[in-house]
């Protein structure tokens, strides 16, 4: 039988990434901004807060800057992991996700043990609609989302006592366990989750075709799509260890037009993960580097970019045809701004980068004028519009990034 294999990767990390009052629950959407501009698409994360996760959502103008319009309940709760009290709660990347292809959000609840998934429509991307209710995520703290390239496949990565991942059926109206998809990792950890040693960072659904997280590994298991109404994953995952020098695999995108992987390491900096068997994986130190967890990648500068909690600062990395990666540029966030997650947005030809500077509770917008020329152009408060409707926020909860152009 002839199998299309995708993949399903995740990265386990080992390493240093860096009130609640009790509010009612409210069921309902939370209106921050009811004048209706022009926008040009949406960005999304989440407060995370233990008595009740909203997802801010906010319009983005074409000038790639964010309006923050609404804060929808997820129906789920907010959890923060053991870290020793401080910020990035879930300790991973894609806490927040969202398919274009199917306008779908999807959305972890790791103090209730679910996945929240909303629809959406183009001409109104703030505008999300909960899909049935929140679903078991399949284990317990779930920290990690991924579509398919379709997006009618979502997985979840669940980093408690009882950990592994869980894929779903997915659409605007309906969400599904697949059957065949629910795996153990098998860790000897705690709800909520303990870390950043030890723990889960990052699911990631890889395009069909793609070759598939000793301190850090990718964990990989192949996923047999030949029944496409019930896709089922491998039995066991294919383990794929750091590259020598590297230590600690974080957040992680595919390296564009590559059998690849561009992954954070907050112990040095970053690794280039080769999947095509020529034997080209290395570990890169990056000079300054204090927690590089997260990463993102800009079609239009080609580059790939590297968040530093620690450093407050993004580096741009080229990597070359034959996956040498090379430091174009630091870029300061500012000081005392803690990025987190991060989100790539197209506008009119342009590509924004938006960054979760959730130490500052802000979300810092900048502008990539080209490779080595990135430019901040906003930091859109959040305490502000939050508190205007009433929303708990904490610095040290908010979590995710994701972006939606048409
Ligand atoms: C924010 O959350 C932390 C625990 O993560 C808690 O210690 C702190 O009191 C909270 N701050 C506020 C303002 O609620
Ligand atoms: C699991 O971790 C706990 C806490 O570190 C430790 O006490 C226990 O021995 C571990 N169990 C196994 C089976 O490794
Ligand atoms: C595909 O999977 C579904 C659900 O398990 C099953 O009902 C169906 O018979 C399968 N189809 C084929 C061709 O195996
Ligand atoms: C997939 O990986 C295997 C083992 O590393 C390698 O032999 C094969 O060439 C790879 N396939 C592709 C399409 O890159
Ligand atoms: C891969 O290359 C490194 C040096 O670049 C070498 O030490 C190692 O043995 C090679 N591994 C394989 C499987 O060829
Ligand atoms: C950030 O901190 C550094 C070192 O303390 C200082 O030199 C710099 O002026 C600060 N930058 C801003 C924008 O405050």
């Amino acid at each position: 039988m002839k199998l299309s294999v995708q993949s399903v990767l995740l990265s386990l990390a080992l390493a240093y990434c860096s009130s609640a009052t009790i509010l009612p629950r409210w069921g309902k959407t939370l209106e921050m901004n009811s004048c209706k501009g022009e926008a040009s698409g949406a960005a999304y994360f989440m407060t995370n807060e233990p008595t009740g996760n909203y997802i801010i959502a906010s319009d983005i103008g074409s000038d790639g800057k964010l309006n923050p319009r609404r804060a929808v309940y997820t129906s789920g709760l907010g959890g923060h992991a053991n870290n020793g009290g401080g910020g990035d709660g879930t300790i991973s990347q894609g806490a927040v996700a969202v398919n274009a292809a199917s306008k779908l959000l999807a959305a972890v609840n790791p103090g209730s043990h679910t996945i929240s998934v909303f629809s959406f429509d183009s001409s109104n991307p703030t505008d999300l609609r909960l899909v049935g209710a929140p679903i078991a995520s399949g284990g317990e703290f779930p920290t990690s989302v991924s579509f398919s390239k379709d997006g009618k496949m979502l997985c979840a990565l669940n980093g408690g006592e009882v950990n592994g991942i869980r894929c779903f059926q997915v659409s605007s109206n309906s969400i599904s366990p697949l059957s065949s998809t629910q795996r153990s990792l098998n860790l000897n950890q705690t709800t909520p989750e303990t870390g950043p040693p030890g723990s889960v960072s990052q699911i990631f659904v890889a395009p069909d075709g793609m070759n598939a997280s000793d301190p850090g590994y990718l964990a990989v298991w192949d996923i047999d799509s030949s029944n496409s109404t019930s896709p089922t994953l491998s039995k066991d995952f294919r383990r794929i260890s750091a590259p020598s020098g590297g230590q600690n695999l974080f957040g992680l995108v595919p390296v564009k037009g590559q059998q690849a992987l561009a992954v954070a390491d907050p112990a040095v900096g970053y690794n280039i993960i080769d999947l095509s068997g020529q034997n080209r994986s290395a570990s890169y130190a990056v000079d300054g580097q204090m927690a590089i967890c997260w990463v993102a990648y800009s079609e239009k500068t080609g580059n790939y970019y590297f968040i530093d909690a620690g450093a407050d600062r993004v580096t741009e990395v080229a990597v070359d045809g034959s996956l040498k990666g090379s430091t174009v540029n630091n870029h300061a966030v500012g000081n005392n701004t803690g990025p987190l997650d991060p989100s790539v947005a197209t506008i009119d030809g342009t590509d924004y980068l938006y960054v979760l500077a959730a130490a500052s509770t802000e979300v810092s917008v900048m502008k990539l004028n080209g490779a080595g020329q990135t430019k901040n152009v906003q930091k859109l408060d959040i305490i502000g519009p939050a508190s205007f409707v009433g929303l708990p926020v904490n610095a040290t909860n908010l979590q995710g990034m994701a972006t939606y152009t048409k």
